[in-house]
Parts: C-alpha cells; structure tokens; sequence
C-alpha cells in the first residue's frame, strides 16, 4: 500500500468471484482441456480429473482464499509476506517467492498467445483467415504470422502483442476494483455468450453425437496409467488457476469477514461449467465431424495451439456464416487469455505496492516496462524452444511445488485447528467435516506423490533436454539461466523489502 492509503478492496462479492473465476477461465478451458481428456482415455480422463477436482482443486481454492485473506488483513497481498504470515521461519519468505516467479513466467508467455488470438479475431472480421482452405495453408499462414515461415516477418503479430499487452495494463493500472474487477464483470458474461452460441451451433451438426461420443466415450485401460493421472491433477492447477500465486493475492483485498468458502466454490464451479461443457463440446466433437476419427485425433495430437489456430478456423470456414463463428470463437479465447493474464501480473503488482509502498499506478508503470522487456524473449525466440521452457517450469512445475508448499504451511505448520476456523470465519457454507481429514492427510500426500512422479517422469526427461533439438539446446539453456536470475533478483526484492520493513516498524 502507499503510504498511508488502506489497501485496495473489492466492489462487491460478484466481483471477486468473477475476478478468480476470470483468472481460472483461460486458454486451458478451451484448449488445453479437450486436448488432454482426448489423449487420455477420453471419458475415463474425468475419473481422474474429478477426483483431482475434489481433493486437490477444490482443498487448494478454499487454502489460497483463506491464506490471501488472512494476508491481507496485515497488508500484504503477495506470497512471500502472506506465507510469512503463517509461519515466520526465514526460509519461508522465499519459498513464497515461488508465487511471484511462477506467474510472472507464464505472463512473459502467455500475453504474447493472447495476443495472437486478437489478430486472429481481426483476420476472421477481414475474411483473410478464411483464404486458407487446407490444414497445410492453415499451417502456413500460422507459422508466417508467427514470423516462422521462410521470408515472413513478425511486426503484424508485434502489433497485436503491443495492443494487448497495452490493454492488460490499461486495466492493472486502474486498479483492483476500477480496473480488474470491471474487466472480468463484463468479459465473463460476454464470453459465456459466446460460449453458448459456439458449442450450441457445433451440438446442431448432424453426427455430432459420434463426434461428442468421440471425446466422451471411456478407455477405462488408461487408469492404471500414473501419466493420465498426472495430466488429470496438472489440469486442475492450471485450469483453476490454483499453485500460481494468483488467487492468494486475489483473496488479499478481500475484507476480515467476507466468506470465502461458497465464494471459491463458486468460482472454481463457473470454471468447470466453462471447461467440462463448454470446452468439452467444441473442438474436439466439432473436429471429428469434419476430418473423422482419424483427422480429429491427429488434430489433437498436432496440440492445443493446432486445433485452436488450425483445425477451427477450418471448420469455421465451412460453416455457413463461419465469420462470425470464428469472431466469437477468438472473442471468447481472447477475453478468457485477458482475464488470465492480468491475474498473472497482479502478484507482482501486490508486492511493490505493498512491500515498497509505492503507489499502484507507478508501481504498474514500472513492472509494465520490466515485463515487457521480459516477454521479448517469447516473441523472438518461439522458435527456438523458449516458449516450451518456460511453461514447463512457471506453467507445470512451479504450481505444484508452490501448491504443496501453501498446503503444508497452512495446515501442517499454522494448524489446522486454526486454519479450519479461518476458512470458516465470515462463511456462507459450512464445509463438510469429512473434508478435514482429507486437507489434513489427503490433499497433502497427493501432492508430495504427484510431486514426486512428475519429477521423475518429466523433470528429469526435461532437465537432460532430450527431445529437445540440437539448435534449440544453448537457447533452452539460456533460458534456464534467465529464470535462476529471475529467480535470485526477485529472492533479492523480498530480503529487501523484509529487513526495510522491520527496520522500519523497530
Ligand atoms: N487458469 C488459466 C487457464 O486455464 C491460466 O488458462
């Protein structure tokens, strides 16, 4: 907070739902999820999936609402100083450094695709999208927009990054509750509109019941896959938007008895309607009536981003009045990346305005002009691998680590006498008493399990590089180098700001 001025705080509670289901509702409701349930097992990838929901997803909602409110209540709103809120142990400051790290490096990312999803929107009201009529021109004109193709440039896509990197901080700069709280009570409702009308237009094309039984249809043979169990609990961080670091900071402005409990229900709710019906009808059931069962999982195997920019706009393409299918379809991306994305930032914002005292809006002045040196390294280095990087460590790695750190620090060391009754104060609901022993012992081990095989599986398999191609190898390795800096420079920011703030209040 600047000197002197009370902290920020939310409009009202429709508000801060829609901000966290805002953050939660992103690119992975609509194109990471179908890619995931698609690749494994397809209707027997909810087994998993819900089972995460329930102790992993829905335990992490109530503990990053609980902890961020608890925070704020001292004034603080970012990791570091809101975990030392619960155990005052040295070490504990940094590891909450986590939660600032871990979305500054999907932001750094994940702007830029918005940013692509702006362009596309604008290339389907011009019509030029729709030039392209074979998954090869499709691909092509992807790659030239991304600056990727033999003798293409990127300033077009520069443009757009520069118009939506512009436009996140237009609304950081106005504020939590006049600029964020204002972006997610009009861009929900407006994206569940276009939601509806795409997934209802796509549920009336003759076959789509295959299409739908395509996705749905369960392969129980995968359940004793730790692979598909695994990307079952990854989906659930990152589509909930929990781990990040976001939603404690979220939680921060919220007042001493505000409910917290059926709030983070409901937002972590909203979001599972936005993926489960919503992603769950597009891309994948719309792909299988277009290309068979043959095109529609090898659309899913090209990855989240082909079907997105590849497969739809084709399909659209088809369809009579298919402009406008595609507008909505990259309205609806676009407005889902942008209330990720701000999300994404305001951990950083938090800390300065906090930590420093430096007023909101200079504090967004200058982490705007430090992010967006930051994001140059996505733009320019796509190709080389960087992008791959840095979501494997800020957008798989990072919130699970974080995840289990929270969990632990709030139930195992501030206690979970204390930390049920926090939950509890100002709720609206009474959680169910069975849910205690399931935070307690439950959510903890499914972590440290989950924690552990993804380690092995993809940790170590990423840290050796393999797969990764020989000329991409000194840029992944640059990157790694960049997020240890990052890593130390924010460490060096906390250890500051903690010794100048004791000194301060001595
Ligand atoms: N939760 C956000 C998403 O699903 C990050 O894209």
């Amino acid at each position: 907070m600047a000197a002197g001025k009370p902290r920020e705080v939310w409009g009202n509670k429709l508000g801060i739902i829609l901000a966290v289901a805002g953050s939660a509702v992103g690119l992975g409701n609509f194109l990471r999820f179908p890619v995931q349930a698609a690749q494994n097992g397809g209707g027997a990838f909810m087994i998993p999936y819900f089972i995460s929901f329930l102790l992993l997803g829905i335990p992490l909602m109530w503990i990053e609402w609980a902890i961020g409110r608890h925070g704020g209540l001292f004034g603080h709103g970012s990791a570091p100083f809101i975990l030392n809120r619960l155990s005052q142990h040295r070490i504990v400051k940094y590891l909450g450094v986590i939660g600032i790290f871990g979305p500054v490096v999907i932001f750094i990312y994940y702007t830029y695709i918005e940013s692509w999803l702006l362009g596309y929107a604008f290339f389907a009201l011009t019509g030029q999208l729709f030039a392209n009529v074979s998954p090869e021109g499709m691909k092509g004109f992807l790659a030239a927009y991304q600056g990727l193709a033999p003798g293409s440039n990127i300033w077009t896509a520069y443009l757009f990054f520069l118009l939506t990197f512009a436009v996140n901080f237009y609304f950081l700069y106005r504020g939590v509750r006049g600029g964020i709280e204002i972006l997610c009570k009009i861009a929900m409702p407006v994206l569940f509109v276009c939601g509806f009308i795409l997934a209802g237009r796509i549920l009336m094309m003759p076959n789509i019941t295959e299409g739908l039984g395509y996705l749905w249809n369960p392969d129980f043979s995968v359940l004793g896959s730790a692979k598909v169990w695994m990307a079952a609990a990854g989906q659930i961080f990152f589509t909930l938007s929990v781990g990040i670091g976001v939603i404690l900071t979220y939680a921060s402005y919220l007042k001493h008895g505000d409910d917290v409990v059926l709030s983070g229900l409901t937002a972590a709710s909203t979001n599972e309607l936005a993926e489960v019906v919503l992603g769950g009808s597009i891309v994948i059931p719309a792909a299988f009536v277009f290309l068979g069962a043959a095109g529609a999982s090898q659309a899913a195997a090209s990855g989240a981003f082909n079907l997105g920019f590849v497969t739809m706009p084709l399909i659209f393409g088809q369809l009579s009045f298919g402009a406008v299918f595609a507008l909505l379809w990259f309205l609806l991306l676009f407005l889902a990346g942008i209330t990720s994305s701000v999300s994404l930032a305001e951990p950083a914002v938090a800390f300065i305005v906090d930590e420093f005292k430096l007023e909101r809006k200079r504090a967004v002045l200058r982490l705007g002009l430090a992010l967006f040196l930051l994001c140059q390294f996505s733009i320019f280095f796509l190709g080389q691998g960087v992008v791959d990087e840095l979501d494997f460590w800020g957008g798989t790695f990072a919130l699970v680590l974080f995840g289990t750190i929270e969990t632990v620090l709030f139930v195992w060391v501030f206690g979970m006498d204390k930390a049920w009754d926090e939950m509890h104060r100002g709720a609206e609901l009474t959680i169910p008493r069975f849910y205690r022993p399931i935070i307690k012992y439950v959510t903890p081990t499914f972590l440290f399990l989950i924690l552990g095989s993804w380690f092995w599986q993809q940790g170590v398999p990423v840290i050796m590089m393999r797969g990764v191609p020989e000329a991409n190898r000194p840029y992944v390795l640059a990157t790694r180098l960049g997020l240890v800096i990052l890593f130390a420079a924010i460490a060096l920011l906390v250890r500051l700001a903690y010794y100048r703030n004791k000194e301060k209040a001595a």
